[in-house]
């Protein structure tokens, strides 16, 4: 796992062909980030996709982070697991899985990631400064979401275990 603190992600066993849709966004400015995108730009599509299959094989470890307290972790759960429906965002894990560990190639797992990482990505969603979501899906969630939701929701979310517990698989 990378350094969380800093808001780096964990690349560890995300799909192998997201990684590499990934890295080619930013190397073509679909996804903006001054550090990744000076790597990706000189990669061939060769060590695109060697790059990808290493950190897929790659087992996720790390510790979660500390579950906030209080109304804020009920809030991020409620969003997590139940969606906000008076507004029109659908839960998480309906996408990303029980336990929010990715399904299939295209959505790709948000356990492991800092909460930090998961807000900006939904603030970029919203900016319009990340893009290459299949049908816009993250862009229109994100849309929707006021910054307090999406605060809460990768306090929660970064607090979970990489290995889905019942809690946090459980749709109510
Ligand atoms: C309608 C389906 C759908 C729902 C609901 C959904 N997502 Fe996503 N999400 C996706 C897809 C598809 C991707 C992959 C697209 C991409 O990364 O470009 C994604 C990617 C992400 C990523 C990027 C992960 C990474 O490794 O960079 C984050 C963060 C994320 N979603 C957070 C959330 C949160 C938080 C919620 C709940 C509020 C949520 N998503 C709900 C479909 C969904």
């Amino acid at each position: 796992m990378g350094n969380a603190a800093a808001g780096y992600p964990r690349l560890a066993g995300l799909p192998k062909n997201y990684l590499a849709d990934q890295l080619r966004y930013f190397a073509d400015g679909t996804r903006n980030n001054a550090i990744m995108s000076g790597m990706a730009k000189p990669l061939t599509a060769m060590q695109v996709t060697a790059l990808a299959t290493y950190y897929s094989k790659l087992k996720p470890s790390g510790k979660p982070a500390l579950m906030p307290t209080g109304t804020a972790a009920a809030a991020g759960e409620r969003l997590a697991l139940r969606g906000d429906w008076d507004k029109g965002i659908p839960a998480c894990i309906r996408c990303h899985g029980p336990g929010a560990i990715g399904v299939g190639a295209n959505f790709p797992p948000l356990v492991g990631q800092s909460a930090a990482y998961i807000e900006a990505q939904i603030k970029a969603w919203k900016e319009g400064s990340r893009r290459g979501d299949p049908l816009g899906m993250m862009h229109t969630v994100a849309l929707r979401m006021t910054d307090a939701q999406t605060q809460d929701v990768a306090q929660w979310l970064a607090a979970q275990p990489l290995v889905p517990t019942k809690t946090s698989s459980a749709t109510h």
